[in-house]
């Protein structure tokens, strides 16, 4: 049987153009998503664009343009920035898009049919740059409690979810699926919330009309995360499934999600899905807030960060390294380009880069480039290539609880190891005597093998980098597998290697 991965990304608003944020939600997915490709999983990778709502309706208005004018333009600023950094989704979901609204019409009839959905009166607060209801005692100086901006007092006819109903069975879920949000602080924080109890949830809207409509009572559009949050079942196919998708993948291995829409995803979503009778998601991961220079991003400072900008500037390998490696997934984190700058000339280019160019150029230097076989085996041989199966354990388990920046720090001390292996074995000195001919080839041998096995660790974070490794040692393989080949002595001798070009130019700093 093949095993089966389904990921996520949020769906961005196209109120806004796409931002290292959102870079870093998706670029994360997407690295998960390889590696378990990698790992012969059948995967499906779903992002796209939330494209309904006042918040988008109201940013179409001050543009004077409709709010699909809106979406169409910003849609391919985030198409082409997927495409730059090199994001290998499956399917791209927009919430204007007819399967989509099928999705949604279909999930609210089920919910209906189920008796969870009455007609009532609204009387409360609405923050629309967070399209969320709040109460007057939610409220902090009449301002919304989460952005600080001023919320409009809404009275208007609604329709309602019961989602207080699903207090009790949403919590022993909680409770009894430990992982089912992730980190545990986020979980904590959600408990916190669920046990002060659940109210009915306003799920329509008559006041505006950008969005899609009640099924039978056209008067309202349905609230805009009732409407954002069924992507994760429509992209899939949900309700015909004519393809077999939503049977396949459903219910989803990872929503990935920033921490500010945990609410939303931990506790609204399942609810939903719980009325409609569905399978609730079997994570759902929050990971933390990207600052600037230390400051909030905000549009000015955006300019320094604008992600097209800084893969021209340094590359998409650097850039995809650089968001996963800074900081633990789950942790707030500062962008700064010296931070940037440092990792790219320690760890790719000193580290990676030289262990790379060095290996390579000793075996055309020695060897003419031909792979010899490894016939000795010292001491220090021998501890070089027991850390290798170790590691590759240990990655795996890093990568399945999305520890991003341990993974990397893991495949590092191989890196690092295979750097002091060349010290400590020095061929150039074993090149000088014939009598240490053999242990010159193993010498060779280990290190480009561990070059091999170090490419296929990296390469879910650095593709373009790990396939201009894996083709200097002969490997053309478009697409990389590590099921079957992450164990040490695939490497076979007599390949021919070629030298590699320097993979990270250093940066100099004035
Ligand atoms: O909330 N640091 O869309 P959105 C880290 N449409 N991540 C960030 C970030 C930052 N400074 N800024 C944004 C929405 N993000 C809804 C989602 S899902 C059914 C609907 C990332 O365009 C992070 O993943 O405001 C965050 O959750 C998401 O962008 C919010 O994107």
């Amino acid at each position: 049987m093949v095993n089966k991965y389904y990921i996520t990304t949020p769906i961005y608003y196209v109120n806004d153009v796409p931002h290292i944020g959102h870079a870093y939600t998706t670029l994360a997915c997407d690295v998960l998503a390889r590696y378990k490709r990698a790992r012969n999983y059948e995967v499906f990778f779903l992002t796209g664009t939330d494209e309904h709502g006042q918040k988008v309706e109201r940013a179409a208005q001050t543009q004077g343009e409709t709010p699909l004018e809106l979406a169409d333009r910003v849609v391919k600023r985030f198409q082409s920035l997927w495409e730059k950094l090199n994001i290998a989704e499956s399917d791209f979901i927009r919430t204007t898009q007819e399967r989509h609204k099928r999705a949604v019409t279909e999930l609210f009839v089920r919910i209906e049919k189920k008796g969870d959905i009455y007609l009532g009166e609204y009387e409360d607060w609405y923050c629309t740059p967070c399209e969320t209801f709040w109460t007057e005692t939610q409220l902090m100086d009449g301002n919304c409690p989460d952005c600080g901006r001023p919320t409009d007092k809404l009275k208007e006819e609604s329709y309602f979810f019961r989602m207080s109903k699903y207090s009790d069975a949403l919590l022993k879920h909680i409770e009894e699926n430990p992982d089912f949000i992730q980190p545990r602080s986020r979980k904590n924080e959600i408990l916190s919330f669920l046990k002060e109890g659940l109210r009915d949830l306003s799920i329509s809207r008559t006041t505006f009309s950008w969005g899609i409509p009640v099924p039978g009572n056209e008067r309202h559009v349905l609230y805009v995360w009732f409407d954002a949050l069924t992507n994760y079942i429509s992209g899939l196919g949900f309700p015909d499934d004519t393809e077999g998708n939503f049977e396949k993948f459903w219910p989803v291995d990872a929503h990935v999600i920033g921490k500010d829409i945990l609410r939303f995803h931990a506790v609204y979503w399942p609810t939903f899905l719980l009325a409609a009778g569905l399978p609730l998601p079997k994570k759902v991961f929050a990971h933390g807030w990207w600052t600037v220079e230390g400051q909030k991003m905000s549009k000015s400072l955006r300019n320094v960060v604008e992600p097209h900008m800084l893969i021209d500037t340094y590359g998409v390998d650097a850039i995809r390294y650089f968001l996963l490696r800074e900081v633990p997934f789950g942790l707030d984190g500062d962008f700064s380009h010296t931070a940037l700058i440092h990792r790219i000339n320690s760890d790719l280019a000193n580290d990676l880069g030289n262990l790379v160019s060095r290996s390579t150029a000793m075996l055309t230097k020695y060897f003419n480039g031909i792979l010899p076989a490894a016939t000795v085996e010292s001491a220090i041989d021998a501890a070089f290539i027991a850390q290798f199966p170790a590691a590759v354990k240990t990655v795996d388990e890093q990568m399945n609880a999305l520890a991003f920046n341990k993974a990397l720090q893991t495949i590092w001390t191989l890196i690092s190891a295979a750097n002091k292996y060349i010290d400590e074995t020095a061929p150039w000195a074993l090149a000088k005597d014939e009598a240490q001919k053999e242990q010159l080839e193993t010498v060779m041998y280990n290190l480009l093998e561990a070059v091999r096995l170090i490419a296929l660790l990296v390469a879910p974070f650095l593709p373009d980098t790990a396939k201009s490794i894996l083709l200097t040692l002969g490997d053309t393989n478009r697409d990389i597998t590590l099921e079957g080949k992450d164990d040490w002595g695939r490497l076979q001798a007599g390949t021919a290697v070629e030298k590699a070009q320097p993979l990270f130019p250093r940066i100099e700093t004035a």
